[in-house]
């Protein structure tokens, strides 16, 4: 390579290939960058009003009554377009204002464009107001730690994935001296309004600032993000007001492309099972929208196996004349079963390779570990309130924890009214393996919630799975079908009679398309015999090569790989729908500001719908409130929405189990989402979801 090494490094570094090969930005960025998101037609207007209607009731809970006076009479308001309003309107809305933004939480796509969509709707109203983002999530508001926003930074991050522009936090604003600190940092910088993007607990940390603000004149504003897609907004009657958070689509359609990647190589190389942990805290959703995406051989619903009964369970207590409690809701055990049963089908019509997704917060729908969860949490609260030091600090290593929760156990039987630990909990937990166990015992987040995302749920379900399947090979259960078609092919070849050997070797010869090994030849040995006693070789005879190649052919090996999808999804760049449906929520927040509101989330309704029915909202946040038990207290938080097993999603993804599974000869029914893109007329317009949970009846 003579000519090669003639070029000096520098001439190198200089060549125009190289330079684009090492520069940060690439084709995509830069496009996504100059990308102007479509505005909801209100937004085309010089100035947007709030119309509050009485269209929406919510049941309020009384503690949320009591806690949040001066917000729990919000109302629903619709966000209208106006060509012109009367000067104190227009001054209003025009004036001069600070307004500082938040992330709070977890990563989702699209933050960076709520900040454009808020930053352009402010800048617009008064080129002179500004916005503040508050650096590393809700302890920059705590600690005073802002950054102004520019021209440069803001379009640096338009249409692009992560919380990177002003990172994110998990901080809980909860205690008197945090709130005290951070009412400092609104005073001092003068701020008008202070918008939360987060989830579900940092939306409940801004009502209860908007209640302590308000005296101040300080606005709270929320804006709901979570890639787990858990905040839904409906009213008592059910009306959706917000049908989906932002990030969900982007993380799910991420997922979907790795998962559907699987899918793809799993059905070429026809060894490996994957199992796929998806992210989604307690909710399923994002399993469920997996599965629509990719038609994956098998996909865990949490809230499908909490509402389980074991009908053979059923069935035999009531010829006992007993009553079994047991057969309600999915063990461990059980569930394990279940996966094995996939399992063998497959591999009886010769697939023995497939994918699975499970949702991580599947172990929260599983009896006896929800109840570990639940006594764990009160535990570790309770240790946290009553010392000095906490929990995890007093406890450092497991057999520490273990002995604590050991002497909880002691205290239950010398006291009898001590019933958070007992003797019995303390032995099935001694009876988990030592990661579970540490896993299960992880600490808490500042808002108290189990971190799922850590615990090894995969490798939990996959030892039992496997201990199983070894069972049902041992009882000759587990084999792999071998095509009738091949095994004929493969004897003739050999000079061999297929019809002499088929009824010997297989239960269904002559009858399946798919021949099964007979139970009792489950190893070389057997097979030996079994050709011995019919008489198709004498004792001392070797087995004819092709036969023993065909039994090897039958005999399953469990093969796995194991994969998590969570943190690689949460920092896709977002999709379409999401871009968009950020920016708007940027402006529809930015129009809440200006018009006044407080303690109100936005909101897009009809998210579900075409675009063009797409209706910006502010949602009051206190009558979202219930209580919820948190760090073992009860506390108002806004409900989760979990997966409803009687949406239509839901529905249409159970109806095609079977199919999906393939447990029959011929093709798998696998769907190729593909990667996000970004330009072109491929992408869906919204999650699948949504679309199916928007038929109606009448469509
Ligand atoms: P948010 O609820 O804050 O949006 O977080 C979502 C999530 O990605 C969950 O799906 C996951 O369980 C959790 O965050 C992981 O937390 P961490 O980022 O602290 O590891």
């Amino acid at each position: 390579m003579p000519g090669k090494q003639a070029i000096s490094l520098e001439e190198i570094l200089n060549h125009p290939t190289v330079k684009k090969a090492t520069d940060d930005s690439n084709a995509e960025m830069l496009e996504r960058r100059a990308y102007s998101p479509l505005q909801c037609e209100v937004f085309s207007n010089p100035y947007t009003i709030l119309r509050e209607t009485d269209r929406y009731r919510f049941e309020l809970d009384r503690q949320a009554e009591k806690l949040l006076p001066d917000i729990i009479a919000n109302k629903v308001q619709l966000v209208e377009g106006k060509d012109s309003v009367d000067d104190e309107v227009a001054r209003q809305y025009g004036k001069k204002r600070n307004v500082g933004i938040v992330f709070s939480g977890g990563p989702a796509p699209g933050g960076h464009n709520v900040i454009a969509g808020l930053y352009d709707a402010a800048k617009k109203a008064n080129p002179d107001s500004k916005v503040y983002g508050f650096l590393v999530g809700p302890d920059g508001i705590i600690e005073n730690e802002a950054l102004e926003l520019g021209d440069e930074l803001v379009d640096r991050y338009r249409n692009l994935g992560g919380f990177t522009m002003i990172k994110t936090g998990r901080t809980k604003i909860d205690s008197s001296e945090k709130m005290a600190l951070s009412r400092e940092t609104c005073r001092r910088l003068g701020l008008d309004a202070l918008v939360v993007v987060g989830g579900d607990d940092s939306n409940t940390n801004a009502a209860f600032l908007a209640q302590e603000m308000m005296a101040d004149g300080v606005q709270i504003l929320g804006v709901p993000k979570t890639i787990d897609g858990d905040i839904q907004v409906r009213d008592v009657e059910g009306n959706v007001l917000c049908a989906m958070s932002f990030g969900f689509h982007t993380a799910a359609r991420a997922f979907a492309n790795a998962i559907g990647n699987l899918c793809t190589d799993s059905s070429s190389d026809i060894k490996y099972w994957h199992i796929c942990k998806v992210m989604g805290r307690v909710a399923s959703h994002l399993a469920l929208e997996v599965a629509l995406q990719t038609h994956a051989n098998m996909t865990l619903i949490g809230e499908d196996l909490a509402d389980y009964t074991d009908k053979a369970r059923l069935e035999k207590a009531r010829v006992d004349g007993t009553r079994d409690y047991n057969a309600y809701g999915m063990t461990l055990r059980h569930l394990s079963r279940i996966i094995c049963e996939a399992i063998v089908s497959r591999a009886a019509v010769g697939k023995n390779y497939g994918v699975i997704v499970l949702p991580e917060g599947v172990l929260e729908f599983i009896n006896e570990i929800q109840v570990f969860i639940l006594k764990l949490n009160t535990i570790i609260a309770e240790y946290n309130q009553t010392h000095d030091q906490d929990f995890h600090s007093s406890f450092l290593h497991l057999e520490d924890k273990l002995e604590y929760l050991r002497r909880l156990a002691q205290r239950s039987r010398e006291d009898t009214t001590f019933k958070l630990w007992h003797t019995r909990d303390d032995d099935l937990f001694n009876d988990i393996p030592a990661f579970f166990q540490e896993g299960l015992l992880m600490e808490r987040d500042s808002h108290g919630n189990f971190p799922f995302s850590q615990v090894e749920t995969e490798k939990v379900l996959l030892g039992l799975v496997k201990d199983y399947l070894n069972i049902l090979k041992e009882e000759g259960r587990y084999k792999v079908g071998i095509q009738k078609d091949y095994f004929r092919k493969r004897l003739d070849n050999a000079g061999l009679d297929p019809d002499r050997y088929g009824p010997v070797l297989f239960r269904n010869f002559g009858i399946d398309e798919y021949l099964l090994v007979k139970p009792g030849i489950i190893s070389v040995k057997t097979l030996n015999q079994a050709l011995e006693n019919a008489g198709l070789i004498k004792t001392g005879e070797t087995i004819p090569a092709a036969v023993e190649i065909v039994f090897k052919k039958s005999m399953p090996s469990f093969k796995t790989q194991v994969h998590f999808y969570g943190y690689d999804g949460r920092g896709n760049d977002p999709t379409r729908f999401d871009c968009i449906y950020t920016y708007n929520l940027g402006l529809t927040v930015f129009s809440l500001i200006a018009n006044g509101a407080t303690g109100q989330m936005a909101a897009i309704k009809n998210l579900d719908k075409d675009f063009s029915r797409w209706e910006p909202i502010g949602i009051p946040i206190a009558p979202l409130m219930h209580l919820e038990e948190r760090k073992g207290k009860l506390a108002l938080v806004i409900e989760k929405s979990i997966v409803d097993v009687d949406s239509i999603a839901f529905r249409v993804v159970k109806a095609q189990r079977e199919k999906w599974l393939a447990a029959a000869p011929g093709d798998d029914h696998y769907r190729r989402p593909g990667p996000i893109r970004f330009t072109g007329k491929s992408e869906e317009n919204r999650p699948i979801t949504l679309e199916l949970n928007a038929i109606e009846a009448n469509d």
